[in-house]
């Protein structure tokens, strides 16, 4: 296993649409292990794989709060079914955009399809932090990031405090 480097918005290829996997293979197995290490590390309790710049339909998750008990989910071609009428209000964060946060209402249960590590096919009917935290990592494969569910001025202020952070980050004093 072995780290790899997390996209930071603003880079185009947060914008681009992933790609379905055809299978499920060791090669396809070891990136999954690289992203979960990258998320643990980070860190987070979500990644896509677009996220360390490799446009495949390819999650991963961990909600448990107990660092001693790790429950890793990994979610190959991860297909929303079908959302309630419900919704509910998290503060979101994204490792692609460090030190932002906003309270984002979403669907409080959603109903998803995918393939497991394995390669077997998998269902779940997820509530609460799950299911927000499956919906944020589905908009990534989709090339939307959490700011996009926000009104355009909150969104702009976001994405100009990540320009200049980008721009301060390359800054060299000699
Ligand atoms: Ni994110």
């Amino acid at each position: 296993m072995s780290k790899r480097k997390i996209v930071i918005e603003p880079d185009p290829i947060l914008r681009k649409k992933s790609e379905t996997l055809e299978k499920v293979d060791d090669e396809l197995r070891g990136l999954l292990d690289d992203m979960l290490e990258t998320m643990y590390s980070a860190p987070g309790i979500g990644l896509a794989a677009v996220q360390v710049g490799i446009l495949k339909r390819l999650i991963v998750i961990d909600i448990s709060k107990d660092k001693d008990k790790k429950n890793p989910l990994f979610l190959i071609n991860p297909e929303i079914i079908s959302k309630s009428k419900t919704s509910s209000i998290y503060e979101e964060g994204c490792l692609s955009l460090p030190g932002h946060y906003a309270e984002i209402e979403r669907p409080a249960e959603c109903h998803i399809k995918y393939i497991d590590y394995i390669g077997n096919k998998k269902e779940i009917k997820a509530k609460g932090l799950l299911s927000t935290c499956i919906q944020h990592e589905v908009d990534h494969l989709n090339g939307v990031l959490f700011i996009d569910h926000l009104s355009k001025l909150k969104k702009d202020m976001i994405l100009k405090k990540l320009v200049k952070h980008k721009k301060d980050l390359n800054k060299i004093i000699l």
